[in-house]
């Protein structure tokens, strides 16, 4: 018998993996980070201005007067030796180790370093451990394989190492630990030094693979990094990075870099997603990185961010009745407020888009519905002035 094409709903016919929620209702106000009307306090993006727009357009001409074609053909999947070499130069002078050949690869942005582990490693029932809050991207990155994501609470020193150590010895057996140390996505948190050992030395113990996301790393408002953690343990970490806060992310460029065994099961994972990052951009970053155009450009960059994120943190002190806290990031793009029990941020977050600005609640950045009362808000496109006015009309509506 003939289906009915004219009643069928395609979504009835998508796999199972894709019913994953991200939390009920939110995708409406997700969706204000794409909204230019309102102050841009939601979208996580590097400012416009950061971007090497002229430089990009002399390079562009250099490689075609250069008749260098490499740049519009395909790249090798592990990704093209001379932005391979340039990337691993750029990894040792900025963490003191450099990846061996066979333990780094180029990806197409970090959120495909993301799919192409969690697509290596997860089968459905898998354990993996998040901070609480953590990267929205990450969430479904696991649940879309299936996977259950268990988080744990951090604070101002970031994950909360001791209470990992208590869960495990309870039992608990993750095959991944995803974690952002540095300026933490969504909460403006750095991993303290101490905690870092700790957390390679669990991993040791228990035998979990560390995924450290340094999204937000080289902007450190003072430009100095603690430790990374595929530094203190390239045995039990693999790193995934991206170009899009430190070059621009147009050029959708990341890396994966870690144990040997893991990065050549990524490439065969990435030769069925795209086969290859583009070797243009790859090409770009690579003369940008090897100039030192990258770095003075960071220099302007961190000072941008950081003017901003002290004229949001002296608003919130101006403006924000007493018991609502807020975390002091030290770089990166956000800061995460939290406000009385009973202050429900979804509500909050739609009057204040009714009000002409953007923030995102906290529940989407937890697995398991906490968050309902914090913010999370993030200065780095918004201009000086437009921060006050925006947290001034925060304030106004609590
Ligand atoms: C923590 C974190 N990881 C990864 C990414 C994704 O980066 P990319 O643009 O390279 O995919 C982001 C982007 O906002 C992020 O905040």
């Amino acid at each position: 018998m003939a289906v009915d094409t004219g009643t069928r709903r395609w979504s009835e016919l998508f796999a199972e993996r894709t019913r994953a929620e991200v939390g009920g209702g939110l995708y409406e106000i997700l969706a204000l980070a794409a909204d230019t009307t309102l102050i841009p306090f939601a979208g996580g993006f590097p400012d416009p201005q950061t971007f090497p727009a002229a430089r990009t357009a002399e390079l562009l001409e250099e490689m075609v007067a250069a008749g260098d074609l490499s740049a519009l053909a395909y790249s090798p999947t592990r990704g093209l030796p001379g932005a391979l070499d340039a990337l691993a130069a750029r990894l040792e002078a900025l963490q003191g180790r450099r990846p061996a050949e066979d333990e780094l690869l180029i990806t197409s942005g970090g959120i495909e370093a993301l799919e192409l582990l969690v697509k290596s490693f997860l089968d459905p029932g898998d354990t993996v451990v998040v901070e609480g809050p953590t990267y929205l991207g990450a969430i479904m990155a696991v649940r879309a394989f299936q996977a259950a994501v268990h988080a744990v609470a951090l604070d101002d020193d970031g994950l909360d190492v001791e209470a990992l150590g208590r869960a495990l010895e309870d039992g608990l057996r993750p095959k991944l630990l995803y974690a952002i140390p540095d300026h933490q996505n969504p909460a403006g948190v750095t991993l303290s030094t101490e905690r870092r050992h700790a957390l390679v030395a669990l991993a040791q113990r228990y035998g979990f693979l560390v995924v450290e996301d340094v999204a937000y790393r080289e902007l450190g408002f003072d430009g100095e990094a603690l430790p990374s953690l595929w530094s203190l343990a390239p045995d039990v970490v693999v790193q995934i990075g991206t170009t899009s806060k430190t070059f621009f992310p147009g050029v959708r460029l990341g890396w994966a870099a870690g144990p040997a065994e893991i990065v050549s099961q990524l490439i065969v994972a990435k030769q069925n997603t795209d086969q290859c990052a583009g070797a243009l951009g790859q090409k770009l970053f690579e003369a940008y990185a090897r100039s030192g155009e990258m770095d003075e450009q960071l220099v302007r960059s961190r000072a941008l961010y950081a003017r901003r994120c002290a004229r949001m943190l002296a608003a919130l002190e101006r403006t924000m009745p007493a018991g609502v806290r807020w975390t002091r990031p030290r770089g990166g793009f956000f800061t995460w407020v939290t406000f009385a029990d009973g202050v429900d941020a979804v509500d909050l977050a739609r009057r204040a888009a009714e009000a002409g600005v953007a923030v995102v609640p906290g529940s989407p950045f937890f697995p398991d519905g906490r968050g309902g009362s914090s913010l999370r808000v993030c200065f780095s496109k918004v201009d000086d002035d437009a921060i006050d006015v925006g947290i001034e009309r925060l304030a106004g509506l609590l």
